[in-house]
C-alpha cells in the first residue's frame, strides 16, 4: 500500500472509532489543520516536479477530500446517535395541563356595552357618539337650559378651566344627551340612534360615582309618541335582563329637553326566582329618565316640530350592569381592583343569543 493509501485508511479507522465530538475535532486539527499531517503533505507539492505533482496532486486531493467527508459522515451519525438517545431517555408527559397565564378579563361595562349595543341594533338602532369635553351649548343650551336656568343647578358640573364659554368645548358632559343635539345637527329625520358613553357629576357615594355610564337612546320620526318610547324601553328591558315578565313603572318627572318626562322605575322582587337580583325585597330600582323631545329641542337643531316628533331616554348602564351582575356597589367597577375584576370580569364578550329573538 503507498504511503497515502496507509495514512488514509489510518486516518479513517480512526475517525470511525471516534466516540464524540471533542474526538473528532481533534483528529481534524491533527490531519487537515494548519499543521495538519495533510495539510504538511500538500505544502511539499511545490517542490517535487511537474510529472509527479500530476500524480500526487489528484491523489493528496483525494486523501484530503476523503477524510473531510468521512469526519462530516461521523459527526452526523454521533448527533444522529445522541438525539436517539434523549428521545429514548426523555419522555413528554403530554397530560400535563399548561401553565397558567396572566389573562385579562372583559369588565362588566364592557360586557353590558356590547349587551345593549346588540339588542338596539336588532331594533334598528345605530350608535353615534359624542365626546367627554363638551361645549356648554350642547349640554345645557340646546338641551332648552340657558345659562342661569335653575336647571344647571340638577346636574353638578365639572367645568374646564380656560375654555371660553360659546367658543371651546369646556364641560365634563353631565349626561350623554348633548349627543341626541349632536345627531340631530349632523342628520336628518328619520333617526334611530343609541349613544353609549361617560358622563360626569360632582358625586360620589355607593350608588354614584363622579364618573359613570349612561345610554342614551333618541328617536325622531313622523308620528313618534309615548306609546312607541314605553315599548320600547319594555322590549329593551326584557331582552337585557332575560325577563319576559318585567315589571316596570313611569312617574312623571321634569327634564326641560323632554315634555312630557318620564322616569322608569324596575320592580326587583327577590322572592321571585331568577327575577333581578340586586336590591331588597321588592324594591323599585331606577332605571333613568325619558320622554317626548321638547319641540324647542327639534326646532333649535334644525328639525321641524310640526312634522316630526321624537322620543329619548338616557339610563344609567353601571345601574343596569348593577342590576343584571348583582355588583351592589358602584365604585368598585372603578377602582381596578385585580380580586373585584376576576370576580365580576367576563372571559370573552359574550353576547347570548337570546337578543336575536327581537327581530324576529
Ligand atoms: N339626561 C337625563 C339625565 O341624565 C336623562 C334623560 C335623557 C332624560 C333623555 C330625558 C331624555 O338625567
Amino acid at each position: 500500500m503507498s504511503d497515502l493509501g496507509k495514512l488514509q485508511s489510518e486516518l479513517l479507522a480512526r475517525i470511525t472509532a471516534a466516540t464524540d465530538e471533542a474526538a473528532l475535532e481533534a483528529l481534524r486539527v491533527e490531519a487537515l489543520g494548519k499543521k495538519g499531517s495533510i495539510s504538511e503533505l500538500l505544502k511539499t507539492l511545490g517542490s517535487i516536479s511537474p510529472e509527479e505533482r500530476k500524480v500526487r496532486g489528484p491523489a493528496l486531493n483525494g486523501l484530503r477530500d476523503a477524510v473531510a467527508d468521512a469526519i462530516a459522515g461521523r459527526k452526523a451519525q454521533l448527533g444522529d446517535a445522541a438525539l436517539d438517545a434523549r428521545l429514548k431517555s426523555e419522555t413528554v408527559d403530554v397530560s400535563l395541563p399548561p401553565r397558567p397565564t396572566a389573562q385579562g378579563s372583559v369588565h362588566p361595562i364592557s360586557q353590558v356595552l356590547e349587551e345593549i349595543t346588540a339588542i338596539f341594533a336588532d331594533m334598528g338602532f345605530a350608535v353615534a357618539e359624542g365626546p367627554d369635553v363638551e361645549f356648554d351649548d350642547y349640554n345645557f343650551t340646546k338641551l332648552n337650559i340657558p345659562p342661569n336656568h335653575p336647571a344647571r343647578q340638577m346636574q353638578d358640573t365639572f367645568y374646564m378651566s380656560g375654555g371660553e364659554v360659546g367658543k371651546e368645548a369646556n364641560v365634563l358632559r353631565t349626561h350623554t344627551s348633548p349627543v341626541q343635539v349632536r345627531t340631530m345637527l349632523a342628520q336628518k329625520p328619520p333617526i334611530r340612534v343609541i349613544s353609549p358613553g361617560r358622563a360626569y357629576r360632582v358625586d360620589s357615594d355607593a350608588t354614584h360615582s363622579p364618573m359613570f355610564h349612561q345610554v342614551e337612546a333618541l328617536v325622531v320620526d313622523r308620528g313618534i309618541h309615548l306609546g312607541h318610547l314605553k315599548w320600547t324601553i319594555e322590549e329593551f328591558c326584557k331582552a337585557f335582563f332575560e325577563i319576559d315578565a318585567i315589571e316596570l313603572r313611569a312617574r312623571p318627572s321634569f327634564f326641560p329637553f323632554t315634555e312630557p318626562s318620564l322616569e322608569w322605575d324596575m320592580r326587583c322582587d327577590r322572592s321571585v326566582p331568577g327575577q333581578i337580583k340586586f336590591g331588597q325585597g321588592n324594591d323599585w330600582l331606577e332605571l333613568g329618565g325619558s320622554g317626548m323631545v321638547n319641540p324647542k329641542v327639534l326646532s333649535g337643531c334644525g328639525i321641524d316640530p310640526a312634522q316630526y316628533s321624537g322620543f329619548a331616554f338616557g339610563f344609567g348602564l353601571d345601574r343596569m350592569a348593577m342590576l343584571k351582575y348583582a355588583i351592589p356597589d358602584i365604585r368598585g367597577f372603578f377602582e381596578s381592583d385585580i380580586r373585584w375584576l376576576k370576580h365580576y370580569g367576563f372571559a370573552a364578550l359574550d353576547i347570548p343569543t337570546l337578543y336575536g329573538g327581537l327581530s324576529k
